[in-house]
């Protein structure tokens, strides 16, 4: 039996799986509604809505096998993602309290913004409560990569879908977000004059999103679309599905082959190909290796920005305003 949970489930981004038989799903309103509208789809899970009274979060995340996190608020135009930092940050450190406390061995994904700083969040309230398992906590990288898949194709003719692999490492937010045009597979010869726009639309995907949406908030199908990629992945993997790469934003340290990487980079956190298995992210790729120099100059510029926004994550986590 499998248990999911969504947290922040009455908002844009949402999700059901067959491999799924039991969804939870909270949040702070319109969680009865939601959940009577899912449970007419002829899928075999069993959907139930909770809301905060009642205790309804520990009721919902008791012993969840995965547990995805959309809370929190989404940006309208001009804001980036760090601005919502206040308002999203107490509020995953509040949902990872509670997974912490009913539902320790869960995978956790985090797809609230910005997620740079919130996953490290999530690892320092996992560690305080002595239940952090690195291999289980994931922030969710993948709209990167479905972007970067679906413009790739656009540019070098192919059909997008399982087509492409674009590795896309770093964090999830403007400039460090870093598409590997260099280990597209199979690869693509992008023009010299395109390479730089291809760079920016990648990094800034979300900004365009935004914008069309004009006030009514940020990309919620595209990442709904990804966020289930995610998860359908990571639950086939938990039941011995073999060969299931997809990069996560992870706590490098704590992953078989992360130690290098964090070595590299001098980072804690970095999003990089995981291989998923029964334990979570079983081991992670190094993806510095044989990048080319325009490559290494925007991980560099990445780094910096992690840097920051990590620490900001971490000293959250510590001192809570
Ligand atoms: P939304 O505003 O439509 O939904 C968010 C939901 O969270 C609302 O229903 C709200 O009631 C709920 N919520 C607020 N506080 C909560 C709490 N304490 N416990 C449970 N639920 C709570 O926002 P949307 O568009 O669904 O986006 C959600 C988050 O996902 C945003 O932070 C957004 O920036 C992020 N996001 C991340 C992406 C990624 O690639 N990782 C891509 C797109 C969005």
């Amino acid at each position: 039996m499998v248990k999911a949970v969504v947290a922040g489930a009455s908002g844009g981004i949402g999700q059901l799986s067959p491999l799924v038989d039991e969804l939870a799903l909270y949040d702070v309103v319109n969680t009865p509604g939601v959940a009577t509208d899912l449970s007419h789809i002829s899928s075999t899970a069993k959907v139930t809505g909770y809301l905060p009274k009642d205790d309804g979060g520990k009721i919902a995340f008791k012993d969840a096998d995965i547990i995805v996190i959309p809370a929190g608020i989404p940006r309208k135009p001009g804001m980036t993602r760090d601005d919502l930092f206040n308002i999203n940050a107490g509020i995953v450190k509040g949902l990872i309290e509670i997974a912490a406390e009913v539902a320790p061995k869960a995978y956790i994904l985090v797809i609230s913004n910005p997620v740079n700083s919130t996953v490290p969040i999530a690892a320092e309230v996992l560690k305080a409560k002595g239940v952090f398992n690195p291999q289980r906590l994931f922030g969710v990288t993948t709209l990167d990569i479905v972007r970067a898949e679906t413009f790739v194709a656009e540019i070098a003719g192919k059909k997008t879908g399982s087509e492409l692999t674009v590795p896309v490492i770093g964090g999830h937010s403007g400039e460090t977000i870093v598409p590997l045009f260099s280990k597209v597979s199979p690869s693509v010869t992008i023009p010299d004059d395109k390479y730089d726009a291809l760079v920016n639309r990648v990094q800034f995907g979300g900004d365009e999103v935004v914008k069309a949406k004009d006030g009514a908030g940020s990309a919620t199908l595209s990442m709904a679309f990804a966020g289930y990629r995610f998860a359908e992945k990571v639950l086939r993997a938990a039941k011995g599905e073999k060969g299931l790469v997809e990069p996560s934003f992870v706590y490098l340290k704590g992953i078989p082959g992360g130690e290098e990487i964090a070595k590299a980079t001098g980072l804690e956190f970095f999003s990089v190909p995981v291989e998923l298995g029964p334990n979570g992210a079983e081991k992670a790729t190094n993806p510095l290796t044989g990048i080319t120099e325009k490559e290494k100059s925007l991980v560099d510029v990445a780094v910096q920005g992690l840097k920051t926004n990590i620490e900001k994550g971490i000293s959250f986590a510590h001192n809570p305003p």
